[in-house]
């Protein structure tokens, strides 16, 4: 038995991914989207990078508004844990309001991002900035996969295979 199901919904779920030059995340998460879609067939479910990589946000939200009479999309960010992305550039990109961040101090929290040079890269094409998302309905970002037992789990099976 199912816990909930798709038919006749008009929502549509979009996953998202960070986006990276190499091939490896675009993998990972059309392979999640492909699993969504096995397991519930009435889903209308994509995914988008959040920079970098094709397609991003607008493209796919756009994609899925044009071919489906949505009401509501739903947002989730595969990410371990919030950020800058899900705090600040994601709300920005999906039109949501953004809350005031309590950022510690610039210089290092570039530092923790690990990959200011793509943001900087990312700043000179401003590609998916100029992008508008053409959508009435509601969008609602959730969090990211945040503490979970079953990424416990995960973690517990990576050091496992190393022992
Ligand atoms: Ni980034």
């Amino acid at each position: 038995m199912k816990d909930f199901d798709f038919k006749n919904s008009k929502t549509a779920i979009l996953l998202l991914s960070h986006g990276s030059r190499l091939p490896e995340g675009k993998k990972v998460i059309e392979a999640y989207t492909n699993m969504f879609k096995e397991e519930y067939p009435d889903a209308i479910v994509d995914y988008a990078f959040m920079e970098i990589r094709q397609p991003d946000i607008p493209t796919t939200i756009n994609k899925l508004t044009q071919e489906n009479d949505l009401e509501k999309i739903i947002v989730v960010p595969v990410f371990i844990a919030h950020g800058l992305h899900t705090k600040r550039d994601i709300p920005k990109i999906l039109g949501i309001e953004v809350e005031e961040l309590d950022i510690e101090d610039s210089h290092h929290h570039h530092h923790d991002h690990g990959h200011d040079h793509h943001h900087h890269h990312h700043h000179h094409d401003h590609d998916h900035d100029e992008k508008a998302i053409d959508f009435d309905g509601e969008i609602i970002l959730t969090d990211p996969l945040g503490i979970e037992e079953s990424i416990l789990e995960i973690i517990k099976n990576r050091v496992k295979d190393n022992l």
